[in-house]
């Protein structure tokens, strides 16, 4: 029998949302942050180009959120979109006032302010940036002062295997009590016991086999939410970065969109621009309009990638503005101050997720979802550029708020059911797992990519079965290890995904099919909601604390 940890708040993932939330709760609270790799293996390091926000006095509230709803093709929910954007210059403050060194404006007469930046879908400059490795300055600052709160336990190298629900001890309510937590140190599974779980455990993009995103994102925090019993929506929505760089040991190297808003163009191998032939925005349209139209071309000349030119810019402006870049491209051999460099679409957010409200809430009592790992209602179909990083800021925030007033009425759960061992043994057979990973990562690019049809869907479906059956057997006969929980959560992910897509019968933001290229326009948007078998037998069931607001949904058919 191992001891059983006992927390006020149980923090799953250590990013910008996560991290964020536990500095934002009160310092009497008792909080555990897991981490599945070291602190910083996370999207948030990788982040390269900045924070959308509206701090310029050219800029305004109403023009952030015109671009963002512009961007998520009717499908964004304005009051969360308003929300964000309004929450968006007291979240960028926090971080300046924390000492994330953001990047001044070169200037000398405006070198105290600092310097905004342009990405796809802004009509303004609105982006706040720390040069093209924002996420690392954000990541460090937010580590370096969760290590100064004694009331905050990081723990590395600690991977969630699944929810803890109210059921397991054989109660009614719709509650969650915590975590079972592999340690990986100690290869060993721990129930962790919590007043709040939260999780902020990232995207999925890892599904796909070319990802601009680290090997950590794989889709656990939604796969988890899913088996406890809650609902997930628009997880159609896969958002392709358009340039990633083309080279074989880059691993889907990202080159900042900022490289665009600041002047760089898209050309193909024949030196011939082609995005203004796609639309008036030219190489700043959103995204799914510059990855579809790379891909269009792509396809169509038999092209193995485009180019994206700054090389007309002074050496000395791409060094200061795009050094993690700069220097990354000369190591691979290319250097983007005297050439254009060979760039390919490649899967970086997912903007769907668990379904929840602007506190964070999920379907379950005391589970609350924030960053990647939410649907809250403000991407919408697509994403905007550098939208993420702020509602990480902003959601963590309310979240904690929200939590930080519950706090002293919560009582901690009782002790838990251990983890149960005797059934399984270690595996014999690890090629069932890096076969299963490669296979589905193939076939999700292949058949779920960037244009879809009713045929490729439904082969992945067969498939995504298939592969689900057997990971399923043999995460029931082994002993777990964090290869196969992220195996178990990928494919899980996956699958709904396929169901999401083949629910949406027409083309939208980042949804776009051959069987229905058009958007329908004979009625309102509507969400994708699936609903997990878990609540369909309990319906209905609803959260006390989070009084969802009921959008107009697609909700898939039973059977
Ligand atoms: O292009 C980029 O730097 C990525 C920004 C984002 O995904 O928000």
């Amino acid at each position: 029998m191992h001891t059983q940890h006992q927390y006020d708040v149980l923090i799953i993932g250590s990013g910008a949302a996560g991290l964020t939330l536990a500095l934002r709760l009160p310092a009497r609270a008792r909080i555990a942050v897991i981490s599945k790799g070291p602190l910083r293996e996370g999207n948030t390091w990788y982040a390269q180009g900045g924070i959308s926000a509206v701090l310029d006095h050219k800029d305004s509230i109403e023009s952030h959120i015109a671009d963002t709803m512009d961007a998520g093709a009717g499908l964004c929910d304005p009051e969360a979109v308003r929300f964000t954007v309004e929450q968006g210059p007291e979240a960028v403050q926090w971080l300046i006032d924390l000492g994330v060194p953001f990047t001044r404006r070169d200037e000398a007469e405006h070198a105290k302010e600092f310097h905004l930046t342009r990405e796809g879908g802004h009509q303004h400059r609105r982006v706040i940036h720390a040069a093209d490795n924002t996420g690392q300055a954000v990541e460090t600052s937010l580590v370096e002062a969760v290590r100064q709160r004694d009331n905050i336990d990081l723990l590395e190298r600690h991977m969630a295997v699944d929810l803890i629900t109210a059921d397991r001890i054989g109660r009614k309510e719709n509650h969650c009590l915590g975590a079972y937590v592999l340690d990986r140190g100690k290869h060993q599974v721990e129930v962790f016991r919590a007043k709040f779980t939260v999780l902020a455990s990232g995207g999925a993009s890892k599904v796909y086999l070319y990802t601009s995103n680290p090997d950590t994102s794989t889709g656990d925090g939604i796969a988890m939410a899913w088996r406890a019993g809650c609902r997930v929506a628009n997880l159609e929505f896969n958002q392709f970065h358009p340039t990633c760089l083309y080279h074989p040991r880059a691993k889907s190297f990202l080159i900042t969109e900022a490289v665009r808003g600041e002047g760089g163009k898209l050309l193909l191998p024949d030196g011939k621009p082609f995005m203004q032939r796609f639309d008036p925005r030219g190489e700043l349209a959103p995204r799914d309009i510059v990855a579809r139209a790379i891909d269009h071309e792509m396809k169509r000349h038999g092209y193995d990638h485009v180019l994206l030119d700054i090389s007309h810019k002074p050496e000395a402006f791409i060094k200061k503005h795009f050094p993690t870049v700069h220097q990354r491209c000369l190591e691979l051999g290319f250097d983007m101050a005297r050439e254009p460099l060979p760039v390919v679409p490649a899967a970086h957010y997912t903007c769907g997720g668990v379904r929840t409200d602007l506190r964070g809430h999920s379907d379950l009592e005391n589970l609350y979802v924030i960053g990647e790992t939410a649907c809250t209602g403000l991407h919408g179909a697509n994403r905007m550029a550098s939208n993420s990083l702020l509602e990480c800021l902003v959601f963590a925030t309310a979240a904690a708020a929200d939590i930080g007033a519950r706090l002293d009425t919560t009582s901690l759960p009782p002790e838990l059911p251990e983890w149960d061992e005797s059934q399984v043994t270690d595996s014999d057979e690890e090629v069932v797992v890096t076969h299963n990973w490669g296979e589905l990562r193939r076939f999700m690019w292949d058949y779920v990519g960037i244009v879809r049809t009713d045929k490729r869907l439904q082969r992945a479906r067969r498939r995504v079965e298939l592969l689900q059956q057997e990971i399923e057997d043999y995460y029931g006969n082994f002993r777990v290890t964090n290869d196969l929980l992220e195996l178990r959560n990928l494919v899980q992910v996956a699958e709904l995904i396929i169901r999401s897509a083949q629910t949406r019968r027409e083309s939208r933001g980042l949804h776009y099919t051959l069987d229905y290229p058009q958007t329908d326009t004979s009625q309102p948007p509507r969400d994708t909601i699936l609903v997990p078998e878990k609540r369909r037998r309990g319906e209905p069931r609803r959260s006390t604390t989070g009084i969802m607001v009921e959008r107009r949904n697609i909700v898939e058919q039973l059977g």
